[in-house]
């Protein structure tokens, strides 16, 4: 297949070229470069089954010629960091809503494939002591200015598979982390804390429960939904493994043989999301043997030491 990967330079997207790469299909990667930590990646997968193109979604002339050479569109494009949409929400709008129209649009025209990637921050969070989980029917109820930028867009990729019949997929990922995160994000920006001897920083009390996988297991498990014919369809792609921000942090000062206690609380982000918890069982059952198990803590120091050997990548 040719794939047009949108955000293919950013952390997910990187991971999901070098899949389907391996797997011996054509990729064009379209990404304007604005929050791109996996660019480094993608310049290791150069070859001649690879092209990169520096535009952003939103140019529709770009864009409607890219998807017309294309078998498949899979778009990972979005500005994704909590706390700067914050500060820029209307970023968030611009890329995440209107920049989705736009491949919707091109998808549309060209009559091609189109799969979404949304994240689990659209069902809203629930209680610290909650036990139960989020399915693909519960209500969409985003609480913050990038949910509600996600949530929005899954709802546009449904109404034009139902008026349009552009044949749409969604997979709602859980928290990934990996090689080439953004240190702006919860994983790596404690990482590289720990490995330049300065106090991790914790929101609030640290007690935020948040469900994770590795990103090489979410890009296998994008592209099978990706490539099926489960049109119109949202999946679940979670692991059940829920784990609080200080408990993760614990791992890892202990991975890395930091003292312990030296954590700094800090004020906590506003409308910040307390719990999240995907059923994934529908994943499970149309697509069995595809989602791999894995260890938490064996995954935690892979990465942390990667991030250890690989400070040239993202000092
Ligand atoms: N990281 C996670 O834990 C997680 C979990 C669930 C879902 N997701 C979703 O997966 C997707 C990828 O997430 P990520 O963590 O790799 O994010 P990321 O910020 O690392 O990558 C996003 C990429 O999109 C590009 N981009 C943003 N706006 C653009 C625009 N207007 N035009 C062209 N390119 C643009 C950025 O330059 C970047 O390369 C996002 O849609 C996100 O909502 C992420």
């Amino acid at each position: 297949l040719k794939i047009l990967v949108s955000g293919g330079a950013g952390f997910i997207g990187a991971h999901y070229v070098g899949h389907v790469l391996a797997q011996g299909d054509q990729v064009v990667v379209v990404d304007n470069f604005s929050n791109s930590s996996g660019a480094a990646y993608l310049k290791s997968l150069a070859g001649p089954s690879l092209e990169v193109v520096r535009s952003d979604v939103s140019n529709r002339e770009k864009v409607f010629s890219l998807v017309e050479d294309c078998d498949l569109v899979v778009n990972f494009a979005a500005w994704t960091h909590n706390d700067t949409a914050l500060q820029v929400p209307e970023k968030f709008l611009e890329s995440n809503v209107l920049g989705v129209f736009v491949l919707l649009e091109a998808a549309r025209f060209h009559d091609k494939r189109f799969h979404h990637v949304s994240t689990d921050e659209i069902y809203g969070d629930t209680p610290l002591d909650a036990d139960y989980e989020f399915n693909e029917g519960s209500p969409i109820k985003p609480s913050n200015p990038y949910s509600a930028s996600k949530a929005s867009a899954d709802h546009i990729v449904n109404a034009w598979h139902r008026t349009f019949n552009v044949r749409t997929s969604i997979s709602v990922s859980c928290n990934n982390f990996g090689p080439y995160q953004n240190l702006e994000k919860f994983i790596p920006r404690q990482i590289s804390r720990i490995l330049e001897s300065q106090k991790p920083q914790l929101y609030g009390t640290g007690l935020n429960i948040r469900e994770w996988m590795p990103v090489e297991i979410n890009v296998r498990c994008i592209d099978a939904v990706a490539k099926s014919d489960h049109l119109g369809q949202t999946f679940n792609i979670g692991s059940g493994q829920r784990a609080s921000n200080i408990e993760i942090l614990t791992h890892l000062l202990e991975i890395s043989d930091y003292p312990k206690g030296h954590i700094e609380f800090i004020d906590d982000r506003p409308g910040h999301d307390q719990r999240y918890a995907l059923d994934s069982r529908q994943f499970h059952s149309k697509f069995p043997g595809v989602f791999e198990q894995f260890d938490m803590v064996s995954e935690l120091a892979r990465v942390f030491n990667w991030y250890r050997e690989n400070r040239l990548l993202w000092h």
